[in-house]
């Protein structure tokens, strides 16, 4: 069974308080539900997963995502969900990325910082100014967001099986739909 938006966003309020690790969840539920709405995947699914994502992290940064996997397997949630959550911290649980699911929010991850600092540079600092190209440009400057993975990007667009371009239009979408929630 899948929690509703509001009972997700209580229990993960629950266990953190910070502000700007909030939003990077927002931006990864955003970008998560931009990707599934492309590619026809579980909308609600797949943005849970995004937003679920870190549970633990303020908690417990030592053994994060090992805590929230079992918070949220406890939860009832979705084997896949859970699954996801754990390959996205694979070198800690040894889950392996393997559905698409696993993949998305492995790149997703990644993808929604660099948008969010694309938009941040721009006079506006919104996210309706962003163009694909942008984000490509910042991508390849890699002193632009230096913590930002671009390998776990490219990985996950090609085992979505999309173009590079493609896969940040997708997550662009997503986060301007959220645009008023992220603040950008
Ligand atoms: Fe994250």
């Amino acid at each position: 069974m899948l929690l509703s938006r509001e009972e997700a966003l209580a229990a993960l309020k629950r266990h953190m308080k910070d502000e700007a690790l909030l939003k990077h969840c927002y931006g990864v539920e955003a970008g998560m539900r931009g990707v599934a709405l492309a590619l026809g995947e579980d909308e609600e699914l797949w943005a849970l997963a995004g937003l679920l994502h870190d549970i633990d992290y303020e908690e417990h940064p030592d053994v994060h995502p090992r805590k929230g996997v079992e918070w949220l397997g406890s939860m009832g949630l979705p084997d896949e969900l859970v699954h996801a959550v754990a390959s996205h911290g694979s070198e800690r649980t040894g889950a392996p990325r393997k559905s698409k699911l696993d993949w998305a929010l492995w790149g997703v991850d990644e993808l929604s910082g660099l948008v969010s600092a694309t938009a941040l540079v721009r006079p506006s600092k919104k996210l309706e100014e962003v163009k694909v190209k942008s984000v490509r440009k910042k991508m390849k400057d890699k002193s632009f967001a230096r913590a930002v993975d671009r390998a776990a990007i490219r990985e996950a667009a090609a085992a979505l099986g999309v173009e590079l371009s493609v896969f940040i239009a997708m997550v662009l979408e997503g986060m301007q739909e959220a645009h008023e929630e992220l603040g950008l």
